[in-house]
């Protein structure tokens, strides 16, 4: 039977680990799978989370299973933090909610929920998008279609191209997949202007938006970085969104997220909440519980929160005078090419926008390792590698 089976290509993200790690080169830097990293090169695990896993250790007396939809208290405190604890959606009891895998995990059991409501339904996805989200889509048995999104000329999102595309080639009932806040993989954002057409083109066209927030926090804060997505959720009867703990908790191996369904009344939701619900018992039965014990330790108690909170400022600092620094190194190395646009762009992404082929001479001649697209994860460098990779990037140009 399984003779006739060809091997997978390696994933272009996660594989760059496998062969950074390989690399013998001292000189080897990381900028490849989007884990954050600190001045060391360390994905340290964040103090706040330290403190909740002692309280845990202390406190948690049973291993036995958590619901189908993960704890209650972990989903609404993840609500909250996603939507605001004050949007008119939660106070209306519109929203299910599910803890799930991490992101990568929300995003199939949306997709795979979406595909109960409406078989085989069309998700328009941004070219680009996030590699993994076609995938996951398609896995689902949903169909994928493109719009533009990023204009490598101007380095911008490509709004005109955008809308004339969701207005033109849209049906009633399809699904728009959009990001959050700092796009992976360009780093460019909508504004919240932009957000606002969107919301008003999705309602008129009846389309299902789908957001996913995995970099809530990295960019200019916990609420700035949410403000599109509950600004959607504000104009519109549905809407599903796929929350991360991965990056703004630091819990990547522990696979924490949320789904999130918001329906047009507190009856469907409570609808949607049992077909979520089933397409989890179908699939992994519930979900890993320790990410979300800890994420929701934090989130209940002031001290931790406000730790946890301070920690993420700090992150997002760094990630932004990374951004600055590095156009500055670029410049220093005499090149005349315009890299400026890196510091105007958020979270831990930004393409350098050069060729495959000199990606291919950055990864294999000078060991940085990024991914072919040429995006770079700006959290991998430090003051230690910050000039050779500008170097090494002066060189292939
Ligand atoms: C990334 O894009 O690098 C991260 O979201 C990690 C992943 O799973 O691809």
């Amino acid at each position: 039977m399984f003779e006739s089976l060809r091997a997978v290509p390696a994933d272009p993200i996660l594989n760059l680990s496998v062969l950074y790690r390989q690399d013998t080169n001292p000189n080897k830097v990381d900028l490849g799978v989007g884990v954050y990293k600190d001045e060391k090169g360390h994905t340290a695990i964040m103090e706040a989370v330290s403190r909740a896993q002692e309280r845990i250790l202390s406190e948690e007396n049973t291993k036995a299973y958590v619901g189908i939809a993960g704890s209650k208290q972990f989903c609404d405190l993840l609500a909250q933090v996603t939507l605001g604890a004050d949007h008119n959606v939660l106070a209306d009891k519109r929203v299910a909610v599910a803890q799930t895998p991490g992101g990568s995990g929300a995003l199939r059991v949306l997709a795979e929920f979406i595909n109960v409501a409406k078989p085989g339904a069309t998700v328009w996805v941004g070219n680009p998008t996030w590699a993994n989200h076609i995938p996951i889509m398609q896995s689902a048995g949903l169909k994928i279609k493109q719009f533009p999104y990023y204009d490598r000329a101007s380095k911008e999102v490509d709004f005109d191209g955008m809308l004339a595309t969701l207005t033109a080639d849209t049906q009633a009932g399809d699904v728009v997949l959009l990001h959050g806040c700092c796009h992976n993989p360009s780093g460019a954002d909508l504004t919240l202007e932009q957000w606002q057409t969107t919301a008003e083109l999705v309602k008129a066209k009846g389309l299902l938006p789908f957001v996913d927030i995995a970099y809530q926090g990295l960019g200019e804060g916990m609420d700035e970085d949410a403000a599109g997505l509950r600004l959607m959720a504000n104009l519109v009867p549905e809407m599903v969104i796929a929350s991360s703990c991965s990056k703004n908790f630091g819990l990547y191996r522990e696979r924490t997220g949320a789904a999130m369904i918001i329906s047009s009344n507190a009856e469907h939701a409570i609808l949607t909440q049992s077909q979520m619900n089933g397409v989890i018992r179908a699939n992994y039965s519930m979900p890993p519980s320790h990410g979300a014990l800890a994420a929701e330790t934090i989130l209940a108690d002031p001290k931790l929160k406000q730790m946890w909170r301070d920690e993420l400022k700090t992150m997002r600092k760094r990630i932004k005078d990374l951004r600055s620094q590095l156009v500055d190194a670029i410049k220093a190395e005499g090149i005349e090419q315009d890299f400026s646009f890196i510091e105007r762009q958020k979270g831990m992404f930004s393409f350098l926008g050069i060729s495959a082929e000199q990606v291919d001479q950055l990864v294999n001649k000078h060991s940085v390792y990024l991914v072919s697209s040429s995006r770079i994860n700006l959290a991998g460098l430090n003051q230690h590698n910050i000039a050779y990779v500008a170097k090494s990037i002066a060189a292939v140009l």
